[in-house]
């Protein structure tokens, strides 16, 4: 009896396991830039909440984070890499200088908001906080398709 129960334990272990995989589908250089693009989404909330809270020391490390994140985004996007379930435009690949400028954008913003919290600064803070939130949705815009 103890026995089975441990057993049927297991399964339902390795069968969450299996449907969470499945669920993410994503693979390899896709996978991983996914997870990095989460994982950016989420220190830009932690970020957006520090900034409110005046914690300077938390939002200069993390605005570090996101630009460090910019700088080595194009290394996530070699060529043919927009299999399914990347949701890659083609244009990353056909309008490169586009795309390029696209990161640029986004990788001074965070950069401004990372020279604000230094110096402590709180409405320069917010100010590049809009100026990188609107890189998100602008780069979203012309080279992600959802
Ligand atoms: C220069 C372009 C660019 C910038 C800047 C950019 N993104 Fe993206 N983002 C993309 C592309 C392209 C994808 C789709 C990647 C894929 O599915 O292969 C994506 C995907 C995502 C995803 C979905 C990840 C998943 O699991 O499918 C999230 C969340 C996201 N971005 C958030 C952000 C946030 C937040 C910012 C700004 C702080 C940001 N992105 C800035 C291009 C960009």
């Amino acid at each position: 009896m103890r026995k089975f129960a441990i057993k049927s334990i297991v399964i339902s272990v390795v069968l969450t396991v299996t449907v969470a995989l499945a669920h993410e589908g994503a693979t390899g250089v896709v996978k991983t830039r996914m997870d990095g693009f989460k994982q950016s989404q989420q220190d830009f909330k932690a970020l957006i909440k520090a900034a409110q809270n005046d914690d300077y020391e938390m939002a200069a490390s993390l605005s570090q984070s996101l630009e460090q994140w910019g700088l080595s985004m194009t290394d996530y996007f070699p060529a043919g890499s927009n299999m399914p379930p990347s949701e890659a435009a083609d244009t990353i690949w056909s309008d490169p200088d586009g795309f390029a400028a696209a990161v640029e954008n986004y990788v001074n913003a965070a950069g401004a908001i990372n020279a604000a919290a230094l110096a402590e600064d709180k409405s320069a803070i917010m100010a590049a906080i809009k100026l990188t939130s609107d890189s998100c949705s602008s780069c979203h815009k012309s080279y992600r398709v959802k």
